[in-house]
């Protein structure tokens, strides 16, 4: 049976104030929700972590370096992450690979790197507009997630993956139910024969309370990447709720 995960990716937003409102908020709602996390900026995982001690609700990082130890100034390693505990991280997020210039095979010696330190890595894949109106959404998403697989091996039963189209990230536009679904069938099928056929897979991008169920209502999407709507407690509660309340629908449906 596959988990359910909602995750919040706070990008580079908070504040240590708002911070604690944020994670109190998600601490005291968090108890019908399923499996959550928070992907917070580094100077405040320390205080996450701390704030979330003894909650079901998980973190993570943004990002991590393809190095363990070294001369590489501004850079953090996995071992320093799971030194704190740190359960997830996210790689190969749309906005490193554009604004960062990180290709398939970085972001894939990311997910390594995370891996043999222990951490989970969630791992994004997406195309952008241009991509998806040259009709090659699935050659892209496949090329990337291909990247993946081959610098991973059998660890890929390790990862989750998240589907997050370019054109619908912070841009209010979601792709339908029924255009994740296709992508996420299709990515499913390909970690399938990579021996990773249960990995989560999650979506993201523009992802909210009012149109979470009915993506999660699609049979290969398990979860969500949530940005802005993970920084307001409640919405981020209502998208858990959405997706346990789905998760739970297929178990009756099975059992
Ligand atoms: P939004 O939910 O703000 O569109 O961001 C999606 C995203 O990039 C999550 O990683």
């Amino acid at each position: 049976m596959r988990s359910s995960l909602v995750v919040g990716n706070w990008k580079m937003n908070g504040s240590r104030t708002a911070n604690a409102a944020l994670l109190a908020g998600i601490r005291a709602g968090c108890g019908d929700a399923g499996a959550l996390a928070v992907c917070a900026p580094f100077p405040y995982l320390a205080e996450v972590a701390a704030a979330l001690d003894g909650s079901p609700v998980a973190w993570g990082a943004q990002d991590v370096s393809v190095h363990a130890a070294g001369a590489y100034t501004g850079e953090v390693s996995a071992p320093m992450l799971a030194e704190f505990a740190c359960r997830y991280v996210l790689v190969g997020h749309s906005e490193r690979r554009q604004m960062h210039g990180e290709t398939d095979a970085v972001v894939a010696q990311k997910a390594r790197a995370a891996r043999a330190a222990g951490i989970t890595p969630i791992a994004c894949v997406g195309e952008t507009l241009a991509e998806r109106d040259a009709g090659a959404t699935c050659s892209v998403v496949a090329r990337q997630t291909g990247a993946l697989i081959d610098a991973l091996g059998g660890q890929m039963a390790q990862v989750v993956v998240a589907y997050e189209p370019v054109w619908a990230i912070g841009t209010g536009r979601t792709a339908s139910p029924a255009e994740a679904q296709a992508v996420h069938a299709a990515l499913r099928a390909q970690l399938a024969a990579a021996g990773a056929g249960d990995v989560p897979l999650l979506y993201g991008g523009s992802v909210k309370a009012a149109n979470a169920a009915g993506l999660f209502a699609q049979p290969d999407v398990d979860g969500a990447l949530v940005g802005g709507a993970s920084l307001d407690a409640q919405e981020f509660l209502a998208i858990g709720r959405a997706a346990w309340a789905a998760r739970s629908a297929t178990m009756k449906v099975l059992s």
